[in-house]
């Protein structure tokens, strides 16, 4: 979310308008342009355009991640089953939102309706490790037994 607002800040949704490469590129060719170095992570949009988009993956890997350790794992509850769905549906339509957004331009509704999903991706995320929370004891109990 973070990037997300340097993203939007620098105006970066209106460059590289190809997904999935950036202009036929992994990493923009300016992508360390400005001096000193570590000054791109922040006023360069192509590289903050690319953190976004490698965050976004890593989010969508790790939401994964989870949602298979909580359907191989013993007990399964119902909420933290629904919870992990949930999580990993809002991931991937934030990221189909997002590749939207950028392939258009960055058009109001699109860009709204991408920051509002990623405030549905915090409330998920915090409703699984809610959940997660919940489940531990028991997780505990089966290790002891
Ligand atoms: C976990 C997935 C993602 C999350 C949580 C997320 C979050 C955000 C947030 C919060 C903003 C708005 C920041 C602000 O207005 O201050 C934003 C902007 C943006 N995101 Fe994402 N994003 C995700 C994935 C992606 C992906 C995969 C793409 C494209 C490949 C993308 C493209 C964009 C673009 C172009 C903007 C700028 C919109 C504008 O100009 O206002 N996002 N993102």
């Amino acid at each position: 979310m973070l990037l997300g607002a340097l993203v939007a800040g620098l105006h970066a949704g209106l460059i590289y308008n190809t997904w999935p490469s950036m202009d036929g590129r992994v990493l923009p060719e300016s992508a360390f342009a400005l001096h000193p170095w570590w000054i791109n992570f922040f006023e360069n949009a192509g590289l903050a355009q690319f953190d976004h988009r490698m965050c976004a993956y890593v989010v969508a890997l790790g939401a994964a991640a989870l949602w298979l350790v909580v359907r191989r794992t013993e007990p399964k509850g119902d909420a933290l089953r629904a919870s992990s769905n949930v999580l990993v549906a809002i991931v991937l339509a934030q990221i189909v939102l997002g590749i939207a957004t950028l392939l258009n331009q960055s058009p109001l509704a699109l860009a709204a309706s991408h920051q509002a999903g990623a405030v549905a991706l915090l409330a998920a995320g915090l409703w699984n490790v809610f959940e997660h929370s919940r489940a531990a004891p028991h997780y505990t109990a089966d290790a002891s037994a």
